[in-house]
């Protein structure tokens, strides 16, 4: 396991837990928020568009010491669609999308110049608590990573760090987040046993319920189905066409015909941290602008 791989773990951590059990009980009054201070929710800013756009990246860099991983990445994600991060490994792709919902705060060497929005509010700005925008933009990792914990517990874990456990029938949540996770069926009967005992796909599934259960509106997924066999891949994938109806997905692959099938829009990162093409996904796979891409998409390099 590399340092990355580790860093990937940190938020499910038992440390974690603590963590945010502390940050929830010594600022009750955040709950749903995602900032300390109030929002400033006009869009005049912004050109007064409507906002379909959940996720924006303005002139995006992020370095690791003086080695830079992004380059002046600027890009619109739309709400309620599937976006595919697709280019060759080391391009910035994990990079992109730990810098969305602040999971780069947990590595010392990175830096990060420019801006990231969510819904118009910089998410970098300093009365942002990072804790509380990781509710709302949840992340799922290539390795499967359940807590050791029963399965109704992986699942009720979010509500109760978040105090939510005498707000809502935890009974009910953990059902219907592992409905909308696709799994309620196979673990209906066994909610007592160990995540840990559950197949690669299934732990998957659950680590799927445990990032929807406390109601997220953006859900990081990065190579999701990557260490999953073909039938435990499909599940994820159909199961991805149903999130996206009600969270907006941002998904990395390393697989072109996962992203040609499941999302709706694709952004091409290439060598150097650059997002070189970002388009509908038919037009990244039919008919890209940029040659690179064509060349990336067509097997010539990456
Ligand atoms: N924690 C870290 N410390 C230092 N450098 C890092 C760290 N994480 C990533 N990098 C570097 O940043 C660059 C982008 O890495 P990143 O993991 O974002 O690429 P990726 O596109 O996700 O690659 P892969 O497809 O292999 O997962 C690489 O050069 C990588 O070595
Ligand atoms: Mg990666």
């Amino acid at each position: 396991m590399t340092a990355r791989d580790t860093d990937d773990q940190i938020p499910t951590s038992e440390t974690r837990e603590t963590d945010d059990t502390a940050t929830t009980m010594t600022t009750p009054e955040l709950e749903d928020g995602l900032i300390t201070t109030e929002v400033q929710t006009e869009e005049t800013d912004r050109g007064g568009r409507p906002d379909e756009t959940v996720v924006e990246a303005r002139n995006l860099d992020v370095y690791y010491g003086d080695q830079q991983a992004l380059r002046g990445v600027s890009i619109e994600i739309p709400e309620h669609k599937v976006t595919a991060i697709i280019g060759p490994s080391g391009c910035g792709k994990s990079t992109f999308l730990r810098s969305i919902n602040r999971m780069n705060d947990q590595i010392d060497a990175c830096r990060i110049d420019g801006e990231l929005y969510f819904h118009g509010k910089n998410v970098y700005d300093d009365d942002v608590d990072p804790v509380a925008l990781r509710r709302k933009i949840g992340m799922v990792f290539q390795k499967p990573n359940p807590l050791p914990k029963s399965i109704y517990d992986n699942v009720a874990y979010g509500l109760r760090v978040q105090g939510k456990d005498d707000e809502v029938d935890l009974d009910d949540a953990v059902a219907e987040a592992l409905r909308g996770a696709a799994l309620w069926d196979e673990v209906k009967d066994k909610l007592d046993e160990s995540g840990l005992d559950l197949s690669g796909g299934q732990q998957q599934r659950l680590c799927i319920a445990r990032a929807i259960a406390t109601d997220p509106e953006v859900i990081l997924m990065d190579e999701p189905a990557s260490a999953l066999d073909p039938v435990a891949t499909s599940k994820i994938e159909d199961l991805i066409d149903d999130l996206a109806r009600e969270y907006t997905v941002v998904i990395v692959t390393h697989n072109m015909q996962q992203a040609a099938r499941i999302s709706d829009k694709t952004a091409v990162f290439l060598t150097g941290g650059e997002l070189v093409e970002f388009d509908d996904t038919a037009t990244i796979f039919e008919n890209p602008a940029d040659d690179r891409v064509e060349d990336y998409i067509t097997g010539k390099f990456g």
